[in-house]
């Protein structure tokens, strides 16, 4: 198949729904052969079988990002179908759940602040620690981490787990740009604003008190929120090799927010 990403294998972590559905259906139309990887192994499989009834190929595995042992599989699932590996896009994350979804710092359990950096930072740790060494030996690939607006401003009140964790995989791809440029292998991070997606959907008002702006509450033009394949688009340039020496850069797709 021809395309951008023609003979590629291509990890999407959280591939079930959303942001890294999206990616897996684009990445495989550009020509990458996907592994669908999502906690939801059902999710995961209709993503496999949505690129292959499309005419892609695509295999789906069930994992949990923050568990060692499957992110481990994970990898060893994709040499063994597909030979190699050549992209990583770590997507999945989380939100606080409620009925914490916002809440003062104070107020927020150990559990679920545990929770949400297991998922979102450690998850992104664990992906690239496992699929890094396969990259390095055939010196090239690309890594995209789904960062977010709220790691790079502080103004998301009442989700310091999801800030402190987007935050924290913003620098992991600077410096993960670094450690692996020698290798040819780039590292690059979308940071969006607001997606239609379930995530965003599943957010539920803040309590009052909290002040919690809502920047999308009248959108306009480039302000609107962005979708899906929108997001999907921007990752594929970060993947794709025909951006040449694009590495380190975190690029918000947030309608101009980050930019006041
Ligand atoms: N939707 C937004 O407004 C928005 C904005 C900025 C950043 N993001 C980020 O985009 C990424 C994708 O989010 P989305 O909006 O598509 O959400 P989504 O809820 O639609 O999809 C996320 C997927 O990740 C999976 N997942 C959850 N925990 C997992 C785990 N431990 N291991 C593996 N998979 C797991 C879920 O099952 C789900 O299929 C997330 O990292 C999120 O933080 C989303």
């Amino acid at each position: 198949m021809a395309g951008r990403l023609a003979g590629k294998v291509a990890i999407i972590t959280g591939a079930g729904s959303g942001i890294g559905r999206a990616g897996a259906e684009l990445f495989a139309q550009e020509g990458a052969a996907i592994v669908a990887a999502d906690a939801r192994e059902s999710a995961a499989r209709e993503t496999a079988a949505a690129v292959t009834a499309a005419g892609g190929r695509a295999i789906a595995v069930g994992t949990d990002v923050s568990k060692s042992a499957e992110v481990q599989a994970m990898a060893a699932a994709c040499l063994e179908a597909f030979g190699k590996v050549d992209i990583l896009w770590a997507n999945a994350g989380v939100l606080q759940r409620a009925p914490h979804s916002f809440a003062y710092l104070e107020d927020l359990p150990e559990e679920e602040w545990d929770r949400v950096l297991s998922i979102n930072l450690t998850g992104v740790f664990l992906s690239c620690k496992y699929v890094i060494p396969h990259l390095k030996r055939q010196r090239s690939g690309a890594i995209v981490i789904t960062a977010s607006v709220s790691g790079l401003q502080g103004h998301a009140v009442g989700m310091a787990s999801y800030v402190a964790s987007k935050a924290g995989v913003v620098n992991l791809t600077r410096l993960l740009s670094n450690e692996l440029g020698p290798f040819n292998v780039r590292v690059n991070a979308v940071a969006p604003g607001s997606v239609e997606t379930p995530l965003a959907k599943g957010l539920s008002a803040p309590p009052p008190g909290l002040n919690f702006p809502k920047y999308y509450e009248a959108p306009t033009g480039v302000t609107r929120q962005a979708t899906a394949m929108e997001v999907a688009r921007t990752a594929l340039h970060l993947a794709a090799d025909d951006t040449g020496p694009l590495t380190g850069a975190i690029v918000p797709l947030d309608g101009g927010r980050t930019a006041k």
